[in-house]
């Protein structure tokens, strides 16, 4: 592996870095980076940059890759293809799998089974055992052997009792405490947002406020616990919003995601009663939308992951109150995030790439990346100006779960280095 990127725009927030060189990466090191680099290697590939970037590799922090137990719908090896292929040199995959990842033994087996991978597979832990809300897992002993968030996505913590427990049991080693922020008595049921469409589509509708109470009461927790470590995931609404905006001016340790659907698309596309756009939490109004890309533009919102839920044709293709929630989305988050939000002016390439790379490695205490000769190369590379279309059948994922297929979109992924390796997107 040889190869030589002229004139490359390097952009690497991690070192308050943006200017254009030339890049060479060998065997997965950085080389040289210098203004010119000639090299009289016959056996390299030299890339004529023109418009490509070089960042810090993307991380998605919210990913279900389904391995042990739903390996149908993805197993680990196609989750870190589908990764790589959307760019990403690092995930966070969601315990909620079969059995949960809520001990050391299933962390290990994850470990054991993802070695030899281009991307870095980090693990989350449930903070209750088997998901079921009442005794806490044991944190701090997936800790040890790695884990850096606790959550019970998919499901909600919803006794607040516990959810003190588990705030108590994380102050010792201060560990990141995640939540899937959802009132389950107001959402039983449903299929999509609660508004005047659910009335008109005849479809079971799950309230903003079903996020938003729990939100509240998970960032009071937070600060009465003292202050503790809180991530808030996949927020849809645009009180959410507010809500961590209040919590950050107050100086509480909160922080939060949001996916490319939620600020890609709203409930009206529900009325074609696609399964693919069915999702937890649901599809929103304009106004959200809004008020997430306000929140990414000041900096309420950190970071963008994708909820990456791959689930089967046959789980899919059922009357709409049947199908499974959740879509696929490594292999759409930059396209999407570049047509919707850099061309649209709320973010800078710059600003992106804080919210896809810098910000989620910081939030999980990961180490940062840097641009220097002589180190293992952990970079994406991609052009933000190309336009393509998505086809579902050029993903590496095992399901094709995907609103977005057809779509034109504007940004695209060429490569990514890690692990002394290279991977070349084929989207
Ligand atoms: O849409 C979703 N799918 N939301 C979740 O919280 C869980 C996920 C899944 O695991 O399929
Ligand atoms: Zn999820």
């Amino acid at each position: 592996m040889n190869y030589l990127f002229k004139k490359i725009r390097i952009i690497n927030p991690f070192q308050n870095l943006d200017e254009i060189a030339d890049l060479w990466i060998k065997d997965g090191v950085i080389v040289k980076i210098a203004k010119e680099i000639s090299t009289t290697d016959n056996d390299i590939e030299i890339i004529d940059s023109q418009t490509l970037v070089a960042s810090p590799g993307f991380f998605d922090m919210h990913v279900h890759f389904r391995d042990p137990g739903f390996e149908y719908k993805e197993d680990l090896r196609t989750g870190a293809e589908s990764a790589a292929n959307g760019g990403f040199t690092g995930v966070l995959i969601m315990p909620n799998t079969k059995p949960p990842i809520h001990d050391k033994t299933v962390v290990e087996y994850i470990k054991s089974n993802t070695q030899n991978s281009i991307v870095d597979i980090y693990i989350s832990g449930t903070i209750t055992q088997n998901q079921e809300g009442k005794l806490i897992s044991n944190m701090l002993e997936m800790n040890e052997h790695g884990v850096k968030l606790f959550t019970d996505d998919g499901k909600c913590v919803m006794n607040s009792d516990v959810m003190r427990r588990a705030f108590d049991y994380a102050t010792p080693k201060d560990l990141l405490i995640s939540q899937h922020c959802e009132d389950i008595f107001l959402t039983e049921g449903f299929d999509m947002n609660e508004s005047e469409i659910s009335v008109k589509l005849g479809l079971k509708g799950y309230p903003s406020i079903a996020e938003e109470v729990i939100l509240y009461r998970d960032i009071l927790l937070s600060e009465y616990c003292g202050n503790r470590r809180y991530h808030a995931q996949h927020l849809s609404t645009q009180n959410s919003v507010d809500l961590i905006r209040y919590a950050k001016r107050k100086g509480l340790r909160v922080t939060c995601e949001v996916t490319p659907h939620h600020f890609s698309l709203t409930e009206d596309t529900l009325t074609s009663y696609n399964t693919n756009f069915k999702m937890n939490p649901p599809l929103r109004k304009a106004n959200d939308l809004q008020a997430i890309k306000e929140g990414l533009k000041d900096g309420t919102i950190d970071v963008i992951a994708t909820d990456h839920a791959p689930h089967s044709n046959l789980e899919k293709e059922v009357e709409f109150d049947k199908a499974p929630n959740g879509i696929i989305g490594l292999e759409t988050a930059f396209g999407l995030s570049v047509t919707h939000l850099v061309e649209e002016n709320w973010l800078t390439i710059n600003q992106l790439i804080e919210k896809m790379s810098v910000n989620p490695r910081k939030i999980l205490h990961l180490p940062p990346i840097s641009f220097q000769e002589n180190l293992q190369a952990n970079i994406t590379i991609f052009d933000p100006k190309e336009e393509w279309i998505v086809n579902k059948t050029n993903f590496k994922s095992k399901s094709q779960n995907t609103p977005f297929d057809n779509l034109k979109l504007k940004g695209k992924v060429k490569f990514i280095f890690n692990n002394n390796k290279v991977y070349k997107s084929s989207l």
